[in-house]
């Protein structure tokens, strides 16, 4: 059951563990310090596949030392320096994906995901989600150009067919400027669009 004392970020988390192992390919949106990469490298079977991206060196450095470190830096982790909006150059499908975006804390708080990229991303990983498969989108409307970002998020999800996608959000009502996290799930297939 949803226990909603924990965290944004742990809220998305809770959703994504309870799809169990992951046997086709999950994908980082956003790898910052490595946390969340790491999450999804521990439920990967042998067969699957994680990618990873960050637009910052940093933040792929401390993926990849955050790895190495629990012994996960395997052939099936791929950790890329390129924008997520550029998913399509590199896989077709997904079972699981997760979006923390924001910026790197600890880092340069000017660089951040924008609306425009965050909107491209989720429109393409949300085409390539298979049935059953899950997409988290943990969004922080502190910091400037939040709350756009929250508007592009909204904007995709609200025009989700029920038919084929359940979306649900958690938001602290009663804790200051509190992150919100979309939960997304494919319940079937379209099947009048062959490509998913
Ligand atoms: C809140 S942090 C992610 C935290 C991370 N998931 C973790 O577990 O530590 C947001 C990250 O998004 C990255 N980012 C910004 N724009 C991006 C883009 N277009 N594509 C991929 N990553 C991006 C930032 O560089 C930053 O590291």
């Amino acid at each position: 059951m949803l226990d909603i004392k924990k965290s944004a970020v742990q809220i998305a988390h809770e959703f994504i563990a309870a799809k169990g192992v992951i046997t086709g390919i999950a994908v980082d949106a956003t790898c910052g310090n490595g946390n969340d990469t790491l999450f999804l490298a521990k439920m990967l079977s042998n067969s699957a596949k994680l990618y990873a991206f960050d637009i910052q060196k940093q933040a792929i450095q401390k993926t990849k030392a955050l790895l190495n470190q629990h012994g996960l830096l395997s052939d099936n982790v791929e950790i890329i320096k390129d924008s997520h909006q550029n998913i399509d150059k590199y896989l077709k499908s997904i079972e699981v994906a997760m979006f923390n975006l924001g910026y790197l804390p600890g880092s340069d708080h000017s660089i951040t995901t924008k609306p425009n990229s965050t909107k491209k991303a989720l429109d393409k990983m949300i085409k390539f989600l298979e049935v059953k498969g899950r997409i988290s989108v943990v969004v922080y409307i502190a910091h400037e150009g939040g709350t756009q970002e929250l508007f592009a998020v909204e904007e995709v999800l609200k025009e989700l067919d029920s038919r084929f996608f359940c979306v649900a959000s958690v938001k602290h009502v009663n804790r200051n400027a509190a992150p919100i996290t979309f939960l997304i799930e494919r319940i079937a297939k379209d099947e009048s669009k062959a490509s998913v």
